[in-house]
């Protein structure tokens, strides 16, 4: 049985945002991985990852609640394909899953992301940001958030696929842009944010270098993302269904050009475009609610809906497309992978890695 160097518990549902995240880096875990090797830092934040032995007290049976924003799709042409819907704008270059299917799991993913970060939208130390941009927005509902709290900052949110709502606040506009072209803004941002991109793009190193470029002297730019595959702290991921589709997708999504694992690059191509104080947080999200603690209950149980509603979103395309799969093959495929979604034998988490980075002042030497 698996366990790690330390054990936590906390005493109730209500403390969960308020308290400080418990994946924080620290001392070497004991854990070891079923899928592929970690960073040490990685194994780090595991130490309070641990198999809840008393199922009873699971929270299993929680609902995740999620908004549906409206949305106005109407002006645009979106394209069908196995069932889903893809965006038209630059067709296929978001490859790897379907948008306008996508709004609901995105908006639940956003709690997530929520919880994680204590409540937080960011983990860049920023101050009073006046011009603010949130690339591959989706919904638009972390540029939404932000401009809502910081009411005297400018936010932008740009995307391939217009599926942004149109009661938005006066400090908040959308754009129908690809981050992967020259950027044209007319002034630069004080802080640049992008969530949950790891397959969006061909290039990750130019669209930093963008973003680098875009910056104001001491500006951040803040990536928080997952990867996979997923991992379990045990062998209980190895052989699964699970397992199978991650490894499939993975690979069909490699040959379209879009990696996975992007996340562990961004440190290493923000310090090359220049950013200096890059800072790299790691955390995970369970895959169900095997984890003991209530706060890692929660995360377990919102990522296990989030999976539930996108295993078909986040493979379809690609494991059709490049994996050789009809679509029949992928939802077979994708059942066997849900069921073991809920299976709390299987420990089974995702690595999730916030980096952020501050372009230097004009008067301070880079020394690199
Ligand atoms: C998984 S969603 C994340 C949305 C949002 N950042 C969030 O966290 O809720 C990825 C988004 O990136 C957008 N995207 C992908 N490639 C892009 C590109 N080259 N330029 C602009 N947006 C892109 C997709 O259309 C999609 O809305």
């Amino acid at each position: 049985m698996a366990s790690g160097a330390l054990s936590v518990e906390e005493s109730s549902a209500s403390a969960v945002l308020n308290s400080r995240p418990l994946f924080t880096n620290g001392t070497l875990g004991q854990a070891s991985l079923a899928t592929t090797s970690s960073s040490a830092a990685e194994d780090s934040a595991l130490q309070t990852l641990n198999v809840d032995e008393d199922q009873d007290s699971a929270i299993g049976g929680m609902s995740v609640v999620t908004t549906t924003m409206s949305l106005n799709a109407s002006v645009y042409d979106f394209l069908e394909e196995n069932g889903r819907t893809y965006h038209r704008y630059k067709q296929g270059s978001w490859a790897t899953t379907s948008v306008y299917t996508e709004m609901d799991r995105l908006d639940l993913q956003h709690q997530l992301w929520l919880l994680t970060l204590n409540d937080e939208l960011h983990l860049a130390p920023i101050k009073n940001p006046q011009h603010v941009l949130d690339i591959g927005t989706g919904t638009g509902i972390w540029a939404i958030e932000f401009a809502t709290k910081h009411s005297s900052s400018q936010v932008i949110g740009n995307d391939l696929s217009p599926i942004q709502p149109t009661y938005i606040p006066s400090n908040c506009t959308f754009e129908l842009d690809d981050v992967e072209d020259p950027w044209s803004y007319s002034h630069p941002f004080d802080y640049i944010h992008g969530r949950a991109l790891a397959t969006s793009f061909q290039d990750i190193r130019s669209v930093i270098t963008s973003a680098f470029t875009s910056l104001s002297p001491g500006g951040y730019l803040e990536l928080q993302d997952g990867a996979l595959p997923m991992r379990s702290i045990d062998s209980s991921l190895s052989g699964t269904s699970l397992d199978l589709w991650q490894h499939l997708t993975i690979s069909a999504a490699a040959k379209l050009g879009k990696s996975w694992d992007a996340v562990h690059t961004y440190v290493q191509f923000m310090e090359e475009a220049g950013f200096v104080d890059v800072v790299e947080t790691h955390f995970q999200w369970p895959t169900s609610t095997w984890a003991k603690g209530e706060r890692v209950k929660l995360l377990g149980r919102y990522w296990q809906e989030d999976l539930n509603r996108g295993l078909e979103a986040i493979s379809m395309a690609a494991l059709t497309r490049a994996g050789g799969m009809s679509k029949e093959e992928v939802l077979e495929l994708t059942g066997r992978a849900r069921r073991d979604v809920f299976d709390k034998n299987i420990h089974a988490y995702m690595p999730v890695v916030v980096v952020y980075g501050r372009k230097p002042a004009l008067n301070e030497v880079s020394i690199r």
